[in-house]
């Protein structure tokens, strides 16, 4: 593991989009994992950026999102899909058929899982994967438990997950309760991880993450376990790792 800690936070960003330009300047048909949330949309800043000052081209990249809500369409503003198209995919050269997120309208859940496990079957090892953390330590929506699943599944979305998430919504009942994810399979087999956290809030369940013991009750300490895995930390997420190196 190796961990970068920012005291500004463009400079975090920056550096996190640098990574991932490098990943598609060495290899223009990489492809990608993309997370959502409010960590990576800096990162996603910087990557328009650098489209912008023809630093990085996505024309033969393809990228696969790690979540969707259930039952949020594409034109829906809280979808995943509406995020990325705001913050990526709108203002870059990537286009329909080149990126890929889990259907939250399918009419069966279940058989979009599958479905989209196959893409990832056929697209293999992905070259990079972008992740962030849940406050509760979930990964993409793998919460925590007993059992984590390797495949794409849905899952039922925590309490906790959804009041956290409920800042982006009108109100905690339009928080979608179950989710397609990507399972920590898929993540986990990439060649390289990008993860970012970012704020105080997160400084506890990082340090569980990547000082604790590997426990499926905390999704995110199973990146300790990848042989390529880049973090990217503000000071005050960093702030128990920090006093412990
Ligand atoms: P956040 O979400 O980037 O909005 O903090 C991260 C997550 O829940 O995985």
């Amino acid at each position: 593991m190796n961990i970068n800690i920012f005291k500004i936070e463009e400079e975090l960003d920056l550096a996190a989009a640098n990574a991932v330009v490098n990943v598609i300047n060495g290899n223009s048909n990489a492809t990608l994992g993309l997370a959502t949330g409010e960590t990576p949309i800096g990162l996603y800043q910087k990557l328009v950026q650098a489209y912008e000052n023809e630093q990085v081209s996505f024309k033969r990249v393809t990228t696969y999102n790690i979540d969707e809500y259930a039952g949020l369409g594409k034109a829906h503003p809280q979808s995943f899909y509406a995020f990325m198209k705001t913050h990526l995919f709108s203002k870059v050269n990537l286009s329909e058929g080149q990126f890929h997120i889990p259907n939250g309208v399918a009419v069966d859940l279940a058989g979009e899982a599958k479905r989209y496990e196959a893409l990832l079957k056929v697209a293999g090892q992905l070259d990079v994967q972008i992740l962030s953390i849940g406050l509760n330590g979930h990964i993409g929506f793998n919460e925590p438990g007993h059992t984590l699943r390797t495949e794409t599944h849905v899952v039922n979305l925590t309490e906790e997950t959804r009041q956290v998430n409920s800042k982006a919504f009108p109100s905690l009942t339009d928080v979608p309760k179950q989710a397609i994810t990507m399972g920590l399979g898929t993540m986990m087999k990439a060649k390289k991880i990008v993860f970012i956290a970012k704020g105080e809030a997160k400084a506890a369940i990082l340090k569980q993450a990547f000082n604790g013991p590997i426990d499926p009750l905390v999704p995110g300490s199973l990146l300790q376990l990848h042989p390529n895995l880049e973090v990217y930390l503000d000071t005050k997420a960093a702030k128990y790792l920090m006093e412990l190196s």
